[in-house]
């Protein structure tokens, strides 16, 4: 029998379970194990990371930072420089930006700052569920608008979720699973018409055709998150930032977070990263390309049907149930993210745009699965 739990903390721990937490998708190494293969020889493809950034270069950039950056002083100087980076590279000023552990730890920060019980968020479905999470944490409400069926918000539908304990607005654009960009006259018009704090989650912007990242110097309730995840292929390290104007982006930085929250080491890969930039934007170049090829390989396929994209990753609907392909393809080393039933498309699954041998060797699998 163990001792020391009271009545109150059985229920705190009740309730606390109860609330939704990130699932979290299997690993090379699980994988491996299961069917007796080393795990190189896993395809991961389920968390839309970034393999077109080599690695040898990244180890490289992380020798120059281990020589630059002096792990027995607080990160204080290595933040300003980072953010002197990010201002070049979006043209927003420095003060305008808050650094955090991946932009998943800023939707937290934001959460907790402001929202409390009674309160409301207001979002679109599917979307990227983390502001979900934290918002039933938050014990507040969470409204989700179903996107419309060619992917876009229904305007109408979240004006009328903007009641008077609407505080919050998250929209995701390039949207995580649908993979569309919003058109900018619906995320513009959405801005204008929100009185509370607008989140614009743009992790893929630089995988898209434009960000609005310039609207925080308009609208002050508007912050946009944007991420070292992604193009640059630093998912590991966790380096993510907030785009607001500056004394929302004073209150990110300061009223949420400990002190130094992000380590040295991070904020200064993050900086090497923007002053290689080439190498970066090459990168997504390559991407890009081999995106297309992806999506339409995947159309070519009887029973599938690949939507555009304007992020790291495909999403398709195919016609056999999604658990069956996405079993059969994991008994081949082959892992992507299962999501099924998403609006009017009965069994969607989602894929990262991996190496072009990763999905020489996807696209293979699945025309044999569908053949
Ligand atoms: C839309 C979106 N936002 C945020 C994140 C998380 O980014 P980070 O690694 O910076 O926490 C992801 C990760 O997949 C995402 O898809």
């Amino acid at each position: 029998m163990t001792i020391g739990s009271g009545k109150w903390l059985k229920k705190k721990l009740k309730e606390l379970q109860l609330v939704e937490s990130y699932h979290r998708e299997l690993t090379n190494e699980t994988v491996a194990k299961q069917l007796g293969i080393p795990p190189s020889e896993i395809i991961k493809l389920n968390y839309n990371e970034n393999l077109f950034i080599p690695r040898a270069k990244l180890v490289e950039l992380m020798r120059e930072v281990a020589e630059e950056c002096d792990l027995r002083i607080y990160p204080q100087e290595e933040e300003n420089r980072l953010k002197e980076q990010i201002s070049i590279y979006l043209d927003v000023p420095a003060d305008c930006v808050a650094v955090g552990n991946g932009s998943d730890e800023l939707i937290d920060r934001i959460a907790r700052l402001f929202l409390e019980k009674g309160d409301k968020a207001v979002s679109v479905a599917p979307t990227f569920p983390v502001l979900r999470q934290c918002v039933q944490r938050q014990g507040a409400e969470y409204t989700a608008v179903p996107l419309l069926s060619n992917f876009e918000p229904d305007v109408k539908g979240l004006a009328d979720a903007f009641t008077a304990d609407a505080k919050l607005l998250y929209l995701c654009s390039p949207n995580n699973p649908t993979a569309n960009q919003f058109s900018k006259s619906a995320v513009t018009g959405l801005i204008a018409k929100f009185s509370g704090l607008v989140v614009l989650d743009e992790a893929y912007a630089e995988y898209a055709d434009y960000s609005l990242v310039q609207l925080v110097e308009k609208y002050d309730n508007l912050v946009v998150l944007r991420t070292f995840s992604k193009a640059f292929g630093l998912a590991g390290l966790r380096l993510g930032y907030a785009v607001a104007s500056a004394p929302l982006a004073k209150v990110l930085a300061e009223k949420a977070a400990l002190p130094f929250p992000v380590s040295v080491f991070t904020l200064g890969m993050g900086r090497k990263l923007l002053e290689n930039r080439s190498m970066v934007e090459k990168s997504v170049e390559e991407l890009k390309a081999e995106r297309g090829k992806l999506v339409q390989r995947l159309n070519a396929i009887s029973g599938i049907e690949a939507f555009d994209s304007k992020t790291d990753f495909v999403l398709f609907n195919t016609a056999k149930p999604f658990e069956e392909v996405y079993e059969k393809l994991q008994r081949q080393g082959i892992l992507i993210k299962k999501f099924g039933k998403l609006l009017h498309l009965e069994n969607c699954l989602r894929t990262t745009v991996g190496l072009p041998e990763m999905n020489i060797k996807l696209l293979g699998a699945l025309e044999e699965i569908f053949r």
